[in-house]
């Protein structure tokens, strides 16, 4: 499974940020073709990242190209010329405004063509899908489940918001008027649940005022807290909050080692499926919590 914790977005059409983000500490880059380009750049733009694919180092970090939505005429030769031109250094594609699962299984179909006709291995590209409207979310179970090459869903905030017509205008905060509860709770919560039912990540959406880091790190840990693998981050200055927000503390990782160990110990050496660990009780249920903040741990580095 790769990690998340920190997703950058690359406007293609920029030839500098495609090079800056070489250089940045994040685990996953989407290099963009669709709402950070500007229609009249899009062809330039499609060259721009096969060629900073090609050329550029991006050891250790996954790579990912955001394609056009399905509703544009851009899609098609996005897919091609990428896949055609820089599908061996490419690990993902990114589908944004997914509505329904067959836009998914289109995306499918034509990069097994792709790869069949270059001689790829057929299946390595994965898709990364954004829900971002109302249609995606109801839709979103059979979304997550339609396809092999689905790695995660990921929500697009911004569109979903004005999809919903949420009475906002700043992506990611509550709603001017909402002071009860979190607007966001059941739009982040359906997620994860069509997510880990089809054993996919699921990666929180933009933050887009990128000068209140604050704001970004409160946002961010709102959906760690609720599970989530990882956020998008826009500026170099959201980098290491995302990676921080994203791994367990230091702390937790630790417990949870120590769980394991305990647990290990009673069910082979003492033959006990719940026993104590100081003051606190464990049991198999235990093992799988601290099962998923070790692992976590362990890809950060703990
Ligand atoms: C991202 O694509 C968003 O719409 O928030
Ligand atoms: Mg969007």
């Amino acid at each position: 499974m790769r990690s998340r914790r920190s997703v950058l977005a690359v406007p293609g059409s920029n030839p500098r940020f495609l090079e800056k983000a070489q250089t940045l500490p994040v685990d996953a880059v989407f290099l963009d073709l669709e709402d950070s380009v500007a229609p009249l750049a899009k062809d330039e733009a499609r060259a721009n990242v096969v060629t900073a694919l090609r050329e550029g180092d991006w050891t250790g970090k996954t790579r990912v190209v955001r394609v056009n939505d399905l509703s544009t005429q851009w899609t098609y030769r996005d897919v091609i010329e990428v896949v055609e031109g820089a599908g061996d250094r490419l690990d993902c594609l990114m589908l944004p405004k997914v509505q329904d699962s067959t836009e998914v299984v289109w995306l499918d179909t034509l990069l097994t063509q792709i790869e069949k006709a270059k001689g790829y291995e057929v299946g390595r590209i994965g898709i990364e899908a954004q829900i971002e409207s109302a249609r995606g979310l109801v839709n979103v179970d059979t979304i997550a489940g339609c396809s092999r090459r689905l790695e995660t869903l990921v929500f697009g905030p911004a569109d979903f918001m004005a999809s919903i017509n949420m009475r906002t205008l700043v992506v990611g905060e509550q709603p001017p008027g909402y002071t009860e509860g979190d607007a966001y709770h059941y739009i982040l919560m359906r997620l994860l649940m069509a997510a880990r039912t089809h054993d996919l990540q699921v990666i929180d959406g933009p933050y887009l005022q990128i000068k209140d880091l604050d704001g970004f790190t409160r946002v961010a840990r709102r959906s760690a807290a609720l599970g989530f693998d990882g956020k998008w981050v826009l500026h170099p200055s959201q980098v290491d909050a995302a990676n921080a927000v994203f791994s367990p503390s230091q702390e937790d990782y630790d417990h949870a080692e120590l769980i394991l160990d305990a647990y290990e110990y009673h069910t082979t050496v003492e033959r006990r499926g719940a026993a104590m660990l100081g003051d606190e009780m464990i049991d198999e249920a235990s093992r799988k919590m601290a099962l998923v903040v070790a692992a976590k741990g362990r890809a950060a580095g703990l």
